[in-house]
């Protein structure tokens, strides 16, 4: 059942990084917990519990598109994908488009793996051709133009939008490097694209896995595409104020030269939440994270789990500091993991009050300011002191 598109308003649910690893891949035994302890404090124990909750909110929402800005699966697992698409149909059954990229771990990579006991083993991957065949019903059959040189397309949202779906995974005989970019034959593509939209008067979204902007000074290699001036000043010069992303797992807005690029969290990361982004009149935005539904308690030891990661990593660090006593070191360590906390979820604005009065902080400026995780903490107080989880604006004038 498709929606009426010719309406002044559309709404499109979004998120990235679902990281999801099938459940036929593994047993929760040994060497998957092992793997899921040494992980980056994503859920993968419940992560396709979550998932599957995040969709069936998408479902009760009932936007008109859901978009999926990369990093579907863990590393890419034949099986993983299989089990995504079969949750998908069930989304676009119900009359909700579906527009699906590719992430840094969806196509080709080496590292796919099951987890039995006490076992790693590898599984099948796919290829960049099978990303676009599994992927037909969500995207790739819709588009009304497709890059030749990669996996990048544009569909037709509404009477007035154009969602551009971007390929930005830079992959070398199929197999993807740790870098974003655009190659010049996309570049290419990616400007006739822009200029038919601008002719018939339609406003480009524009998506892509790696981020567009630079969002904090610390996170640049790897995450913001290589040719970001490039592509910005074409999607700029064609009225694109927009970009969606994902990729850093964190929820963050930044403005650079125009444009906002809106990373959308993970959801498999506190505090598991994906985007709505609401367009009135093709040019009107509204963006604001959803929480997804659960249980108060399961988010609070979800919190825990994610905050005591990160509050381990930051005590390695410090424990050769002998100018420091073990109960400063845990004071520090507990500190930095909150600040972490909020400037993932997009609310470190909330912090700014606290910072200045708090002993912890004056702890690591005074005895902590040697250590990478200092220019980490300190680059979170340069950042903008916002509210990431919302943004509204007015794209462009018609
Ligand atoms: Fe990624």
């Amino acid at each position: 059942m498709e929606k009426d598109r010719k309406q002044n308003s559309i709404t499109i649910a979004v998120t990235a990084d679902l990281h999801l690893l099938a459940n036929r891949l593994h047993d929760t035994g040994e060497a998957f917990l092992r793997m899921h302890d040494n992980g980056d404090g994503k859920q993968m124990k419940n992560g396709t519990r979550i998932i599957h909750q995040m969709l069936s909110d998408i479902r009760e929402l009932n936007p008109d598109a859901l978009l999926i800005a990369g990093d579907l699966t863990l590393n890419g697992e034949r099986a993983s994908h299989e089990e995504i698409t079969e949750q998908l149909r069930i989304i676009r059954e119900q009359g909700i488009s579906v527009y699906v990229l590719p992430g840094n771990h969806d196509i080709g990579r080496p590292d796919a793996k099951g987890y039995f006991e006490d076992q790693v083993f590898s599984v099948p991957t796919i290829t960049e051709r099978e990303f676009a065949a599994l992927y037909e019903e969500f995207g790739y059959g819709q588009a009304i133009s497709r890059d030749p040189n990669s996996l990048s397309y544009v569909a037709k949202l509404s009477d007035e939008n154009w969602l551009f779906c971007l390929d930005n995974c830079c992959r070398i005989n199929g197999v993807p490097e740790h870098y974003g970019e655009l190659s010049e034959d996309t570049m290419t593509w990616l400007f006739e694209m822009l200029k038919k939209a601008r002719e018939i008067g339609v406003f480009p979204i524009v998506a892509g896995h790696y981020n567009l902007a630079y969002h904090n000074k610390v996170f640049k290699y790897g995450f913001t595409m290589r040719n970001y001036d490039e592509v910005g000043e074409l999607l700029r010069k064609y009225n694109t104020v927009l970009y969606l992303s994902g990729h850093m797992h964190m929820q963050h807005m930044k403005f650079q030269s125009g444009i906002v690029d809106i990373a959308t969290s993970s959801p498999a990361t506190y505090p598991h939440q994906f985007g709505v982004l609401q367009m009135e009149h093709g040019n009107k935005a509204y963006y604001q994270t959803q929480m997804i539904r659960m249980d108060r308690a399961e988010r609070e030891g979800f919190r825990w789990f994610y905050q005591n990661k990160f509050k381990w990593q930051v005590l390695n660090e410090l424990e050769h500091k002998s100018n420091l006593t073990k109960e400063e070191k845990e004071r520090m360590a507990d500190f930095a993991a909150k600040m972490n906390l909020f400037y993932f979820s997009g609310h470190f604005y909330m912090l700014e009050a606290e910072l200045g009065n708090s002993e912890e902080w004056a702890l690591w400026i005074e005895k902590g300011n040697d250590i990478f995780f200092y220019s980490y903490l300190k680059s979170m107080i340069y950042d903008s002191m916002r509210n990431h989880n919302i943004y509204t604006d007015l794209i462009r004038e018609k």
